[in-house]
């Protein structure tokens, strides 16, 4: 068969991992031949392509970034893009074309296959909100370096009596805050699910100091909301080509309340981006690889207009529409427990 790869979205550690997986098995297994998009969706539309064969993937296994580059492009916004993509997969001879990419990419290759094309999903977001699955690849990389960050800041925290609010990433739900935060021993933790009541964090933060405790984390979701003003903090009011703003900000925004209801000197920090980079973790390297192995066993299934899912420890799959319809939020029984730790 002749098979076409993207990586959209969102860059995220084990992308490498899950292109190997599938050139691997694709190329060894089924003597297929394997195309390669630049810059996920912009690539198809540009009919731009690298083959990749046996020889593409030697050292990728543990690398982060997608050898494919990607970026957030969405065909619907651009002329004929739907008929570009067609056009793309017609000329190339292609049997089948393999999105590794979050809900915007797949909502794409939803629409492609509902056109008639054949496609499969693989699901990608350090975010872990994507519903159809139980864990995404990149999320468990992330998981650890914000823990790994949180540890650094405890001693700092500690060495100058300080309130430290780390800003972890999640646009509408809060993985990486609740699993970083249970991990790095937070104080409180704050996600998108749950708007907060800024007076309730300070009490809390009281009640540490009452005990002796003078220095507290409070780790934050990037797209968690104050209870009464429900907007999001961004950083920019462009949004990209889905629709979806910049955030950013909450946690200077709460670290600035905090000083001046508690009077405890605190600062915010930003891990940002450093989320996303450098080698995947060793559970992550396993799971993106069972993804892209998983994903050309599909294609040879035929079972397009599906994504890869991890249901409990086995690989399955679902429709791309289950993936589509909202994201998964933080389980709350996961939550409650967390709070048990706060204040
Ligand atoms: O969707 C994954 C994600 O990492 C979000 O947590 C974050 O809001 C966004 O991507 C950042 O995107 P960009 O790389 O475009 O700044």
């Amino acid at each position: 068969m002749r098979v076409g790869i993207l990586t959209g979205g969102g860059d995220c550690p084990g992308l490498n991992a899950v292109i190997r997986g599938i050139v691997r098995k694709g190329t060894m297994f089924y003597g297929d031949s394997i195309i390669g998009f630049m810059e996920g969706w912009r690539g198809v539309l540009e009919n731009r392509f690298q083959p990749l064969d046996i020889d593409s993937i030697p050292g990728i296994i543990h690398r982060g970034g997608t050898i494919l580059r990607t970026s957030r492009t969405n065909p619907a916004k651009y002329e004929n893009g739907m008929d570009k993509i067609r056009a793309t997969i017609q000329n190339n001879k292609l049997d089948a074309l393999i999105a590794i990419g979050g809900d915007d990419t797949l909502s794409v290759a939803k629409k492609l296959f509902d056109l008639g094309m054949k496609t499969v999903g693989v699901p990608k977001t350090i975010d872990n909100d994507l519903s159809g699955t139980d864990f995404c690849f990149g999320f468990d990389t992330a998981v650890n370096i914000a823990t790994e960050a949180i540890d650094r800041l405890h001693t700092t925290a500690e060495a100058h009596n300080r309130v430290m609010v780390v800003e972890v990433m999640g646009r509408d739900a809060g993985w990486i805050a609740t699993y970083s935060g249970i991990a790095g021993g937070a104080d409180v933790i704050l996600v998108p699910e749950k708007p907060f009541d800024i007076q309730q964090v300070c009490e809390l933060l009281k009640h540490r100091h009452a005990r002796g405790k003078y220095f507290s984390i409070v780790v934050v979701a990037e797209g968690a909301k104050i209870a009464d003003d429900e907007s999001q903090s961004t950083q920019a009011g462009t949004r990209d080509e889905f629709g979806h703003v910049r955030l950013g900000g909450i946690g200077s925004r709460l670290a600035n309340e905090i000083e001046q209801v508690t009077g405890y000197e605190t600062r915010a920090v930003i891990l940002g981006h450093i989320q996303r980079g450098g080698s995947p973790t060793a559970y992550d390297r396993v799971l993106a690889t069972r993804y892209g192995v998983q994903a050309i066993d599909m294609v040879h299934r035929g079972e397009f207009g599906r994504m890869a899912s991890l249901r409990g420890q086995s690989l399955t799959s679902v429709p791309l529409s289950e993936a589509l319809g909202s994201n998964r939020k933080v389980d709350p029984e996961l939550y409650d427990m967390a709070s048990v730790f706060f204040g």
